[in-house]
């Protein structure tokens, strides 16, 4: 978990601006959850259909795909891939994004990818909800405010500037409605936590306005940390001079898709695998002289590759007993022809057939397709098992589907000597996760792809050789 700062406020008070000043100061990420409702009103207007039609927007959803790059030192919005992030700053679009943004449907939709962000970052969020409902155990909460006037005329000096037609008074009227929207909605409403340093900034400049919530953050930050109350994970205080944070991995957004609600596993489901998985323990702490290190590196959620080395048939069970979310892997279609009773088996434990040496794309969809619903994935780039320990040539699928997901890898190394068998030393280490987008494999181009594969290649190959 890293630093969460929720920045809270009405349109128009200037909350980016100062949001990415003050990110940029600590070295923290800039999280503008406006431009995700944004990005749904753009999907939406641009599929035809009315911002205010909730019955047609739901089912919508499903085939919408946002998330959050960092480029450039600079957030930018993927809408289907597509960058949209100049796109979504008309006078339309801010209106559709505040009327789509009041179905429970759009906000549960958006509401796991703001979090999972803030987990893994530390972060600048700014919106609406995010002190209240987001993130309610945020280390600080501001609340931005400024009169309706005073914002109509920033927004209306930045239409100008970028040739918008709009007159004082559009705006004017625009932000007072877009206030009623965002005050009066049934769910998550605009409110000042009660925990929230509110901050008018009516009669002052943007460079005051910045300062005045750097103060406070830092104050605030150092309170928490002399009272102990602070340093979740053993966080550090924001530093109290001018200085800035080190740039951490963590810097860069991970862009992760939203597990839509509707396809994460059932209580019932995750219960079972749960009480079943404990058993497999115990029974593998048995038979093995096994050990698992690393394990602080693995997510707590799903929706994550496991890449490994292939020692053996043994090595997805391995993967799956220090992780919680159930794990799939891809097994050779030939397994499946077999014994009906096997067949059932492995697919219990999360198999799923793969025709080698076939290019086969419909495995690329399943897997694309699982990590969306949650599960992990293992894969073994090495396509087979390597009878002497040593750590083969890596094939480009993984790297394929972890770039076209854009998930997290997490590489693994399993080590042991000669053959398995009872009380046979396995040691299992996890390595930390490789962000595609971090490395410069945002995309699926050929070189993207060869940088991405390379990379967990030599993980895995240094956490077997540890
Ligand atoms: O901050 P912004 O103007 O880009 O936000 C666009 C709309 O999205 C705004 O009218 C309210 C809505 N919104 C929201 O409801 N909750 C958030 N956390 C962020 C924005």
């Amino acid at each position: 978990m890293g630093i969460n700062i929720a920045l809270d406020g009405p349109s128009g008070a200037g909350k980016s601006t100062i949001a990415r000043k003050v990110a940029a100061e600590l070295g923290y990420v800039y999280v503008d959850t406006g431009a995700m409702y944004r990005s749904i009103a753009l999907y939406v207007i641009s599929k035809g259909v009315s911002a205010d039609s909730r019955e047609e927007i739901i089912p919508l959803l499903e085939g919408i795909d946002v998330r959050l790059a960092y480029a450039d030192g600079s957030q930018r919005v993927l809408l289907c891939g597509e960058d949209v992030s100049d796109r979504i700053r008309t006078p339309e679009i801010s209106m559709g994004a505040s009327k789509v943004s009041a179905f429970p449907e759009v906000r549960e939709f958006l509401f796991g990818l703001q979090k999972r962000t803030a987990e893994e970052n530390d972060i600048i969020m700014d919106g609406r909800d995010i002190g209240t409902v987001v993130l309610p155990n945020a280390d600080v909460k501001i609340f931005l405010t400024a009169s309706a006037e005073e914002r109509a005329n920033r927004r209306f000096r930045e239409l100008q500037e970028k040739g918008d037609p709009s007159s004082y008074e559009d705006v004017l009227r625009d932000i007072r409605q877009r206030d009623y929207n965002d005050v009066h909605r049934d769910i998550a409403p605009l409110k000042k936590a009660e925990d929230a340093v509110e901050v008018d900034s009516t009669s002052l400049t943007l460079d005051q306005t910045v300062e005045e919530i750097l103060r406070i953050i830092r104050e605030r930050l150092a309170e928490r940390n002399k009272t102990g109350d602070g340093g979740k994970n053993g966080a550090e205080a924001c530093p109290s001079g001018g200085e800035k944070k080190a740039p951490r991995h963590t810097r860069e957004l991970t862009p992760v898709r939203p597990i839509s609600k509707t396809r994460r596993l059932s209580h019932f489901r995750m219960f079972w695998y749960t009480v079943l998985r404990y058993i497999v323990i115990g029974l593998y702490h048995i038979y093995f002289n096994i050990s698992f290190e690393g394990t602080e590196n693995i997510p707590r959620d799903g929706g994550n590759i496991f890449a490994s080395n292939h020692r053996s048939y043994q090595d997805p069970v391995f993967i799956a007993l220090p992780t919680r979310v159930p794990l799939s892997y891809m097994a050779k279609e030939e397994l499946f022809q077999q014994n009906p009773a096997f067949t059932l088996l492995i697919k219990c434990f999360g198999a799923f057939p793969v025709k080698r040496g076939k290019g086969d794309t419909e495995v690329i969809d399943t897997s694309i397709d699982k990590l969306e619903m949650g599960r992990n994935l293992a894969i073994f780039p090495e396509g087979t098992r390597s009878k002497d320990g040593k750590v083969g040539k890596g094939k480009t699928g993984v790297a394929l589907i972890a770039a076209a997901a854009q998930t997290k890898v997490v590489p693994v190394g399993i080590n042991f000597e000669g053959k398995l068998g009872f009380r046979k030393k396995v040691v299992v280490r996890f390595g930390e996760p490789i962000i595609p987008a971090q490395i410069g494999a945002s995309s699926t181009d050929p070189r993207s792809l060869k940088v991405l594969k390379n990379t967990i290649m030599e993980k895995i190959t240094e956490l077997v050789h540890e």
